[in-house]
């Protein structure tokens, strides 16, 4: 296993879509996916998608701390390869959100509320299920990536963007 180097905002790899894994029971991509945790813990982040680490495919690794879980009771680390969402209902929360590749920046995001997935597992069995809150933010934010989004560009108010450490100040 190794920590791979993390792409920050600017980078192409960041800016194109991802193409889908054709084999997700392949070695290569369980290497990617050990490497992709190991770094995701290693730089204390909650979520991680293969762009991020100069790998274009479509892979995303996520886990929601029971803490930082507006819905439920956390979500365990989860693996999804070849991921689609599906928004449902009109509810959207607006919420700060941070990346890996925007180091110690944030910014108020808008997110639908609650969104189903599907998407294949590294053992190759369909996955699927629903998300809402927090959850359902960080597979937005995740599968942005895999479309060469960042969250910045889904931003209403560019006013809410800054560093994290100036935002937390008192006005
Ligand atoms: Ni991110």
């Amino acid at each position: 296993m190794a920590i791979l180097k993390i792409a920050r905002m600017g980078h192409p790899v960041l800016r194109r879509p991802a193409e889908p894994v054709a084999d997700p029971g392949s070695p290569e991509i369980a290497r990617l996916v050990a490497d992709m945790i190991e770094t995701m813990a290693d730089a204390g982040g909650v979520g991680l998608a293969a762009p991020q680490v100069h790998v274009p495919l479509r892979v995303v690794v996520y886990h929601v701390p029971a803490a930082r879980d507006t819905d439920g009771e956390g979500h365990p680390l989860t693996v999804l390869v070849n991921p689609v969402l599906d928004l449902l209902g009109d509810d959207v929360d607006v919420a700060f959100e941070a990346c890996l590749s925007l180091p110690g920046l944030a910014g108020a995001v808008p997110r639908y509320r609650r969104v189903g997935y599907r998407a294949i597992g590294v053992d190759g069995r369909p996955i699927e299920g629903e998300a809402a809150g927090f959850h359902a933010r960080v597979l937005q934010h995740e599968c942005d990536h895999l479309d060469g989004r960042l969250y910045p560009t889904r931003m209403a108010d560019l006013t809410s963007f800054g560093f994290a450490e100036e935002l937390r100040k008192p006005e």
